[in-house]
């Protein structure tokens, strides 16, 4: 009697193991196929996909013969504007400043003298964005827009609370005349949502249904890391940049390759980290914060292979250790990135109140000498 429950016990205790074994062996299985396809899936978008090999990226001087860039006079767009040039389009520059379009438009020339260079002057901070938009409408009409690259973009000064950000500061001393040029006050919401949003969509609109007719083309939305990774004081613009990421995700299954409509269009979102441009006021380059050339460079290489991408590897390896972070503590990444945004507020602070107290002694100055 006590041997058979012996046995009956041992033969229970093997089967458990035979299932924990099956089971463990169904973990390594799906481990060791989950690394396989992360290393088969960076191998095709970083080694062989961009290749001559295999052709996954897109070539867009066939998508048709124009690229229309916004906000070309600096930065990445101008660095999109002048690599687009090289590989062979034509290329309509969409910027604010008339004499910054000029001088872009020289540059590309000469580099690349046998492209066509076209500059349309355009705020797209403008509240009247009906005649802005039809304005830009007429400017592309009869041109075959193959690629459009919407990067025009606008951020904070310096990181700031959402509500001392968009404070009214009319009370201020001069009557908010500083702060409002500097960018901030309510005035800065309306800005940033017709310049990071109103104008892609506006943009994806006017160009759009020329490439649906031609059943190619390429959009290529530049987004921002932000809308990836925790942002505090800059939630306006990583709200923002969140949406270009949605809207590019969702333009890219309806026009994309297997769309309805039968069109092979490429809607791309690029989202970087830092960039040395104007805008991040980095002027020195590193691994993690490369010039626009070497950034959109490396960010051609993945349109076509990637919807949606950092588009420079160091800046996806630095998103995917938050991400690793957050995913043991969400928490304690928020916080972490919350105290380091408080210190690049503090630095920008200080520094402005240096500025201000130069200003005010030089004009101390000056009236002295009167
Ligand atoms: N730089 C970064 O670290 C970084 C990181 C992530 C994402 N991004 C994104 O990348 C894009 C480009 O940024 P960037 O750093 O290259 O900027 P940037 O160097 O400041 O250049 C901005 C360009 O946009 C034009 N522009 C600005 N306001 C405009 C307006 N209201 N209407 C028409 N054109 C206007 C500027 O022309 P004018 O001088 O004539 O105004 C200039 O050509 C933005 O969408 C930004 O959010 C940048």
């Amino acid at each position: 009697m006590s041997s058979t429950a012996g046995q009956s016990t041992s033969s229970g205790g093997s089967s458990t193991n035979s299932v924990l074994e099956k089971l463990g062996l169904l973990l390594v299985a799906l481990v060791v196929l989950r690394l396989t396809r992360a290393t088969m899936r960076f191998a095709y978008r970083h080694v062989f996909g961009p290749s001559a090999l295999c052709r996954g990226t897109v070539d867009f001087v066939k998508c048709g013969k124009w690229a229309v860039v916004t906000g070309a006079t600096d930065g990445l767009g101008k660095a999109y504007a002048r690599q687009l040039a090289g590989r062979g389009m034509d290329v309509v520059l969409v910027s604010r400043t008339q004499a910054k379009l000029e001088a872009t438009a020289e540059e590309i020339r000469a580099e690349h003298p046998s492209r066509r260079i076209k500059c349309v002057r355009a705020d797209f901070t403008d509240p009247d964005t009906a005649t802005v938009y039809s304005h830009i409408g007429r400017e592309l009409h009869g041109l075959e827009v193959g690629v459009l690259v919407n990067n025009v973009g606008l951020s904070y000064p310096h990181p700031e609370y959402f509500l001392r950000a968009v404070e009214d500061r009319s009370g201020d001393a001069d009557g908010g005349k500083a702060a409002s040029s500097a960018g901030w006050g309510p005035q800065m919401l309306d800005d940033m949502i017709r310049c990071n949003i109103t104008s892609m969509v506006n943009m994806c609109r006017l160009v759009m249904p020329g490439m649906v007719d031609r059943k190619r083309g390429c959009v290529i939305n530049i987004g921002s890391t932000a809308s990836r990774i925790p942002c505090p004081l800059l939630t306006m613009y990583g709200a923002t940049k969140k949406f270009v990421e949605k809207f590019s995700r969702e333009l890219n299954t309806e026009y994309g390759g297997r769309g309805k409509h039968g069109t092979n269009i490429t809607v791309q979102c690029v989202m970087p980290g830092f960039v040395a441009t104007k805008m991040s006021k980095i002027a020195r380059t590193s691994l993690l914060v490369p010039s626009p050339d070497t950034f959109v460079r490396s960010a051609l290489q993945t349109t076509g292979l990637e919807p949606v991408t950092t588009g420079y590897l160091p800046h996806s390896l630095m998103v995917k250790g938050i991400e690793l972070a957050e995913s043991i503590s969400e928490s304690m990444m928020a916080r972490t990135v919350m105290n380091n945004m408080l210190g690049l507020r503090s630095k920008a602070l200080r520094r402005q109140a240096r500025e201000q107290q130069q200003r005010e002694e030089a004009q101390a100055a000056a009236a002295t000498d009167e």
